[in-house]
């Protein structure tokens, strides 16, 4: 059993708040951070709840009922979140995804996207609006999220034995209905889809070649990505990590692939594909292979935290701006200023000294802040 973990402070609650800057400018479109990195993608929180309690992200022994989940007046409003992906996408942003929690579970979803998908971008190219689902309630929200203009999804699913996906999930859900989601997904036309497999040995790692065997020849692109030291409750451990070199390696034995070129600088995943024309695979090595130096990620959380890293300490209060009647000028200025200081780089800074594991440090939750 995972060690309970008990909060000394609320992390969500150690953010100050931004100070705007006294000159105003408007937004070119053009926003570089001190490592010459443009702000091109936005991933926005809308909920920090999920109906799974998957073991490396919601261990359910931190995440049982008596974990302090935001209350709804907490959570940015779609107007709100609207408002602050305007300014976002002002700025040069030409993808939005929605993540969680599970974002499926926030209600009117579809009211939000059709939100999202009327705003224009800074050229003119349509925006990228895409978002993160474990599939639980897409079969029934697959038609309803196109028509209002959502692009396409991509599924979490760590397994396809029955009794290892319900042990990752850990809420007995059956292996069957996401497929169901999948396939959903696929006939509204919300493709390309890709399905995301989070690998951690001696849990799902020999659902590796499985997985790949599934979906060779299929229109999904399949994912594996290395486990991470996300968040402070999920006990992470270097020797649970299988570097996508060994994915690689153990797929490329059966079914041989040769590397193929990225689809965009700063793509999260490296592409493989089939010899023998069976599609494209991915691997995400965010520990063996850090691909900070091209991060143009932003994150906002659900109580809208603008966090510069996926493991921050801490995020800048774009709400109380909101809620204080400040500007759009306001906010721009604010967002520009704090992304031209930044300078995260955490996954490198990992790689080259093991020690920032250690659980001094105090990072958010994934499903707090976004995957
Ligand atoms: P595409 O737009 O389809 O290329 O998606 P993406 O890979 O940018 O986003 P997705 O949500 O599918 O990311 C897959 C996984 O990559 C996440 O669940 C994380 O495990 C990891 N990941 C995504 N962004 C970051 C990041 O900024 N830093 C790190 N360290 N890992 C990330
Ligand atoms: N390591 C890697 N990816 C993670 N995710 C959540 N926790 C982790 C972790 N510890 C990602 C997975 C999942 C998505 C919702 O968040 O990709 O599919
Ligand atoms: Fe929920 Fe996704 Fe986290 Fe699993 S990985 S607990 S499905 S948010
Ligand atoms: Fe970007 Fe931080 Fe992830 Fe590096 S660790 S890729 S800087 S979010």
């Amino acid at each position: 059993m995972a060690e309970r973990f008990i909060p000394l402070v609320d992390w969500r609650q150690t953010n100050a708040s931004p100070s705007i800057p006294s000159h105003l400018e408007a937004p070119t479109g053009l926003l570089a951070d001190t490592l010459a990195r443009p702000l091109q993608d936005l991933r926005i929180s809308i909920t920090d709840r999920c109906n799974f309690r998957c073991v490396y992200c919601m261990p359910k022994e931190v995440f049982d009922k008596n974990y302090p989940f935001l209350p709804h007046s907490a959570l940015l409003t779609f107007e709100e979140i609207t408002r602050i992906a305007k300014i976002f996408v002002a700025h040069g942003v030409h993808k939005i995804r929605l993540t969680g929690g599970e974002p499926l579970l926030r209600k009117d979803v579809e009211k939000l996207i059709a939100m999202l998908s009327a705003l224009p971008t800074s050229d003119g190219r349509p925006l990228d609006l895409t978002l993160t689902t474990n599939a639980s309630l897409l079969a029934r929200k697959a038609q309803a999220l196109k028509d209002a203009g959502l692009q396409r999804v991509t599924v979490s699913l760590d397994a396809l034995d029955e009794t290892v996906f319900r042990r990752m999930n850990d809420v007995d859900f059956p292996v069957s209905d996401v497929l169901h989601g999948i396939e959903a997904a696929h006939n509204a036309g919300l493709g390309p889809i890709k399905v995301n497999m989070v690998v951690k040995r001696g849990m799902n790692d020999q659902e590796i070649l499985p997985m790949a065997r599934y979906f060779k020849g299929s229109p999904f692109i399949l994912r594996f990505i290395e486990y991470m030291d996300v968040g402070a409750s999920n006990g992470w451990k270097m020797d649970e990590v299988v570097p996508s070199e060994e994915v690689l390696r153990r797929i490329g034995a059966e079914m041989p692939l040769e590397e193929i070129d990225p689809n965009y600088t700063g793509e999260t995943a490296e592409r493989w594909r089939y010899k023998d024309g069976g599609g494209e695979i991915g691997v995400i090595s965010s520990v063996t292979r850090a691909f900070c130096s091209e991060c143009t990620r932003a994150r906002l959380s659900t109580e809208g935290k603008l966090y510069t890293c996926l493991f921050a300490t801490g995020g800048h209060d774009l709400r109380t701006m909101l809620r204080d009647g400040r500007s759009d000028a306001e906010i721009a200025s604010t967002v520009a200023h704090i992304w031209r200081a930044r300078g995260d780089r955490y996954s490198e800074l990992r790689t080259a000294n093991t020690d920032l594991t250690d659980q001094a440090i105090r990072k958010v939750e994934m499903s707090y802040i976004g995957g």
